[in-house]
């Protein structure tokens, strides 16, 4: 197996824009949230459960789940939450080691895990954690500015999600994004020329 990096931290913290930052650079990427809004579109692998688990109204008609439903149900209702994780968490590990054997002729592999903090599976799938880090204030500008949500609600997801204690804690290298995309670049490009000579077991 090459070299896994896990990618996480917070909501609107750049995992997403890292990681294509390092796709540029060649690597492979894995992106769990892809992976499971996949799972979850029509004809997804995780359609049927979903529908056993929760019934028909939270399928769309053309068979798909309804995102908006789901996300009310498992914001205020956590024994839900961990029903919908049962179902997705084991499909998307799956899924995310699939990718990884197929990524092998890459010199190193990038999977973006948002929950890191809480994956125990994820920890031993990789060598090494990076944790892309900034300031809660620019979460917050950042996330309203890329979607329709408001300061409140971002500030209520970053409430329920690990704290940034947390996923600094797991980091063996911290990119810290408060400044411009040439700034993020950079620490990228870094990164990308140590972990390209890096191999696994070593
Ligand atoms: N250094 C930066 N400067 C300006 N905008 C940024 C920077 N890093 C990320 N963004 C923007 O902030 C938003 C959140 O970044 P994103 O990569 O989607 O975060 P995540 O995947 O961690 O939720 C996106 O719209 C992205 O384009
Ligand atoms: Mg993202």
């Amino acid at each position: 197996m090459s070299f896994a990096v896990g990618l996480t931290g917070g909501i609107g913290c750049g995992k997403s824009t890292v990681a294509d930052l390092f796709e540029k650079h060649g690597a492979g990427i894995i992106d769990t949230d892809a992976i499971s809004h996949h799972l979850t579109q029509r004809g997804g692998d995780a359609i049927a459960a979903i529908r056993d688990t929760f019934g028909k109204d939270y399928i769309t008609d053309d068979g798909a789940l309804d995102r908006a439903k789901m996300r009310t149900l498992v914001f205020s209702d956590a024994a839900a939450k961990q029903r919908l994780e049962q179902i997705l968490h084991p499909l998307i590990l799956e899924q995310a080691k699939a990718q990884l054997r197929q990524l092998q002729n890459k010199p190193y592999t990038v999977i973006v895990v948002p929950l890191l903090t809480d994956s125990p599976a994820y920890r031993k799938l990789v060598q090494h954690v990076l944790v892309v880090d900034c300031d809660e204030t620019t979460q917050i500008s950042r996330v309203t500015g890329r979607s329709r949500m408001t300061a409140p609600e971002v500030r209520a997801i970053i409430a329920q999600q690990a704290p940034r204690a947390e996923y600094l804690q797991l980091a063996d290298d911290v990119i810290l994004n408060n400044a411009g995309l040439d700034n993020l670049a950079e620490q990228v490009a870094i990164l990308h020329k140590r972990y390209s000579n890096m191999q696994c077991g070593h």
